[in-house]
């Protein structure tokens, strides 16, 4: 509905200012709704008109938007124009505002509503690599590779919904001189049936353990250099132990990223590109672009100068590559597998640098490809602790998260009689955490809190859900209602109108996530409705209404339901129908 009035703003100027439509449509935004009541719905901004030369730069801005104000005209559906301060605002009649056919654009839309708009008329479809969480066998699962799993997902889900033709990724750090460490000490304190109880933990304990005895040993040292030798050079035996643990690995992890409602189409890893990163060498050879330092490594000097200042090391002094390496060798490789047109890797902001020097050293080795592909980093989580202490693995984080959300369920006096209070509380205490993780600006480091995640009121996941199932609740209360026929001009009270000005600036918000892949505007604006469908259930009652009224009301809280629940779903929520 928002590209209807958008678009019938657009043609008055281009009759007016002599360009076609289109041009104008990036330059016409929805106003955002506030406590103070407005009555305006769009703003026409007259800097945009000039950055992109629709009017002159030098007369005075004031007197422009007068001036241009003066030649739109008004009609049925614009039915006030004003000048503010160096924009020009409009005011969509009321009742063409709510006429049926935005209710059915949003119904019928489902959750395609928001994403037909013409503002994603020049998205670049595609195929769309993204690679996320990417956690290390046998180390800690850290808060960090939370992060990247739930905006890694957020950031599929978006450009799935968008129409690209995603790739979900997991690329497991599962190589290196650790497996040396961890099979050698495996091979001394292993037990195959803790391993079998709780791989994750044991292959843990494993490592923390020999890293601690191998300190003073040079034995252990030995020992674990000659395994991930072996290994690197495809013995059986270590390969086969190696395998295994890589295995119970990813089983283990399959189970708590289901959980979380996440999905991989593969799961990649370091150790998937040795051989090709002998062609990487090669290729860096051929080109001239590897250099030998004196301590023995081969670099690839990166300094516009060539003077050394600035290189990446590619090959260490005993032959063996590095994460880097591995990185170059896994990009070229994708490429050839899935011809993507596109390929986002999703870390903490510490492997910025990293992945500056992975894509100049693709370029330089003359694919132009590397120009589609981005880094998206994210700040630090700091705190994030459970009953047991410090978090080591994901499950613990989601444990903690459902049974402190079951106990608050408990003692909340408006939870429901749930068939599966578990499961609730779960998808509840998983939005809790996505939602404090994207509010911010995804590269700013927080601090974690469990009481501040969980409340009920405030900006939180638990409020998103809280709105979902109300809302649920009302459909399922007068669902066979919502059918006969309906009179939508009696939606005159503000509170449904704002509901409604509301959702003309959806695509918008969408369209802005598209850009710059911040979750953060997303969340705003479903707290937002979140609270406007707060006060319209209280203003405006479906039960006891007159069946007209109510019929009405349902309309307009049905929308807010769509909405609400689509935009949660691409942040990665599942909506629960009760709580
Ligand atoms: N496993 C790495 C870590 O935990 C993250 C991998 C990121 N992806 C990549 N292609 N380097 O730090």
């Amino acid at each position: 509905m928002a590209c209807f009035f958008r678009r019938n703003i657009a043609s008055k100027l281009a009759k007016v200012l002599r360009h076609p439509e289109e041009s104008f449509i990036s330059s016409i935004c929805a106003i955002p709704v506030s406590k103070k009541q407005r009555s305006s719905d769009f703003r026409l901004s007259l800097s945009r008109l000039r950055e992109n030369g629709f009017i002159s730069s030098a007369e005075d801005i004031q007197r422009q938007a007068e001036g241009l104000a003066r030649k739109l005209k008004r009609d049925t559906l614009l039915e006030e124009i004003t000048v503010g301060r160096g924009v020009i605002n409009f005011k969509i009649n009321r009742s063409v505002l709510i006429q049926v056919r935005n209710f059915k654009e949003v119904s019928n839309g489902r959750h395609r509503f928001g994403l037909k708009s013409e503002l994603f008329r020049g998205h670049q479809k595609g195929r769309t690599l993204v690679e996320f969480s990417s956690p290390n066998i046998a180390k800690k699962f850290h808060a960090g590779h939370l992060r990247s799993t739930i905006i890694g997902n957020f950031i599929a889900n978006l450009k799935e919904a968008l129409g690209n033709d995603v790739i979900r990724m997991n690329y497991l750090g599962d190589w290196g001189f650790q497996f040396g460490l961890l099979g050698a000490g495996f091979q001394r304190f292993g037990s195959q049936e803790k391993l079998k109880e709780n791989p994750l933990q044991h292959l843990f304990d494993v490592y923390v353990q020999v890293h601690r005895e191998a300190e003073g040993e040079e034995c252990i040292h030995q020992a674990a250099r000659d395994f991930f030798r072996a290994l690197e050079q495809g013995e059986e035996e270590p390969l086969s132990l190696w395998r295994h643990f890589r295995e119970i690995t990813v089983a283990e992890y399959q189970r708590v990223y289901n959980r979380l409602g996440v999905r991989f189409d593969e799961y990649s890893g370091e150790s998937f590109h040795q051989d090709q990163v002998l062609d990487v060498l090669e290729q860096l050879r051929t080109r001239g672009l590897l250099k030998s330092t004196e301590k023995g490594t081969s670099v690839v000097d990166l300094s516009p100068a060539q003077d050394m200042s600035y290189y990446s090391t590619v090959l260490r002094s005993d032959g063996t590559s590095l994460y880097i390496t591995r990185d170059l060798a896994a990009a070229v490789s994708r490429k050839e597998q899935h011809a993507f047109d596109e390929m986002i890797y999703v870390t903490d902001k510490s492997q910025a640098g990293h992945f500056r020097q992975v894509f100049e050293i693709l370029r330089a080795m003359g694919y132009r490809w590397a120009q589609s592909c981005r880094h998206v980093p994210f700040g630090l989580v700091q705190g994030m602790k459970t009953r047991k202490g410090e978090v080591v693995f994901l499950v613990d984080v989601l444990d903690e998260a459902r049974s402190k959300m079951l106990r608050n369920m408990r003692e909340s006096t408006t939870t429901k009689h749930l068939e599966d209070p578990e499961d609730t509380a779960e998808k509840v205490g998983i939005a809790a955490l996505i939602v404090q993780d994207f509010k911010g600006p995804l590269e700013s480091d927080y601090k974690f809190d469990w009481d501040r995640v969980l409340q009920s009121q405030g900006d939180t996941g638990v409020f998103l859900q809280y709105t979902h199932s109300r809302l649920c609740s009302l459909m399922r209360m007068h669902g066979n209602e919502g059918e006969g026929p309906c009179d939508l001009t009696l939606l005159q009270e503000s509170q449904g109108i704002v509901i409604l000005q509301h959702l003309l600036r959806y695509d918008e918000v969408l369209w802005q996530i598209s850009q710059d892949l911040q979750p953060r505007y997303l969340v705003n604006f479903l707290m937002i409705l979140s609270h406007l469908v707060a006060a319209a259930l209280k203003a405006l009652p479906v039960k006891g209404s007159p069946p007209m009224m109510a019929q009405a009301r349902l309309q307009l809280f049905s929308s807010a339901h769509t909405v609400l629940a689509s935009g949660m779903r691409i942040l990665g929520i599942t909506p629960v129908q009760k709580m």
